[in-house]
């Protein structure tokens, strides 16, 4: 599929989303995020990608937020849609993903920006990157589950002073509060996600997509995560996959997963 505000391209198993609105610093509008929500399923539904690399174009921003001049005139009924449809387009589908997603956060990672990177399921940043939820200082809140992921990534306190301060926090900052994985100086960005989507290639993706299914379900109101776990650990011994790995380990070679 061609899109106009996003790139998107396959290499080595590897699907890398980039968006591409970099005179606006990345902002999401609406058909960017339409996009986005496309190429998100598109990777995920093919099954040649192992892993999903999203990035910004260009060298300030990953993704300066929604874009604001979209809903600056915005009334209550729209506010609550745009919310709504971007959690349910694009961010709850993209933390959903049995594919696993990185996002390389290569400089600003605001409002809209930083609820991208947080319903990924990694987060790498170069180290000139700025990470917040700046959206009360425009006199509204975080709308794309920025309230809810944040305060499971950094804890309650943390959060709460990220979103009311509206302050930004450094790359290494973020790193020591556990809301991204590595840091990297931003030359070497790419390779790092790379590197960990090469980790993730070796193993299978019917049990990572299990994995991720069971750690995301601890976070759902009423679902009992260990309850999830053992469905989806039994399930795993029904897969091709857990029959070629436990049959490479004991053969003492590498398992090469046909992925179902
Ligand atoms: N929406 C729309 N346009 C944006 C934007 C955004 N979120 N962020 C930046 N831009 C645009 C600017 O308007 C500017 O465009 P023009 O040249 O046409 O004026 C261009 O990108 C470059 O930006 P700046 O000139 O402002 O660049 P700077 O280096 O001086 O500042 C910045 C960089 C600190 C990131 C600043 O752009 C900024 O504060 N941006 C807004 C950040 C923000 O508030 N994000 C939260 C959005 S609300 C949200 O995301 C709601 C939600 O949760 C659903």
């Amino acid at each position: 599929m061609s899109y106009e505000n996003i790139i998107a391209e396959v290499k080595e198993q590897v699907s890398y989303i980039t968006i591409n609105r970099p005179k606006q610093l990345n902002a999401l509008n609406k058909q960017t995020i339409q996009e986005l929500s496309s190429a998100f399923k598109e990777a995920d539904e093919n099954d040649d990608v192992r892993a999903i690399i999203v990035t910004g174009s260009g060298e300030k921003a990953f993704v300066a937020g929604a874009d604001i001049k979209e809903f600056a005139d915005f009334d209550i009924t729209q506010g609550k849609e745009l919310a709504a449809a971007g959690q349910e387009k694009l961010f709850n589908l993209v933390e959903n993903l049995s594919t696993p997603t990185i996002a390389a956060v290569n400089g600003f990672a605001l409002g809209g920006g930083l609820e991208l990177a947080m319903s990924c399921h990694i987060r790498v940043a170069s180290d000139n990157a700025k990470l917040g939820l700046p959206e009360v200082s425009l006199g509204v809140i975080p709308g794309y589950g920025g309230t809810q992921r944040l305060a499971q990534l950094v804890g309650k306190g943390k959060a709460m002073e990220m979103v009311m301060t509206a302050g930004m926090i450094t790359a290494e900052e973020a790193l020591q509060w556990g809301l991204v994985n590595h840091v990297t100086f931003t030359s070497e960005l790419l390779s790092k996600a790379e590197e960990i989507a090469k980790a993730i290639k070796r193993n299978s993706p019917v049990a990572i997509g299990k994995a991720i299914e069971a750690i995301n379900a601890g976070y759902i109101d009423g679902v009992n995560g260990y309850n999830v776990e053992i469905e989806q650990f039994g399930l795993a011994f029904g897969t091709e996959d857990f029959k070629e790995g436990t049959t490479a380990f004991m053969e003492k070679r590498k398992a090469q997963f046909p992925g179902r």
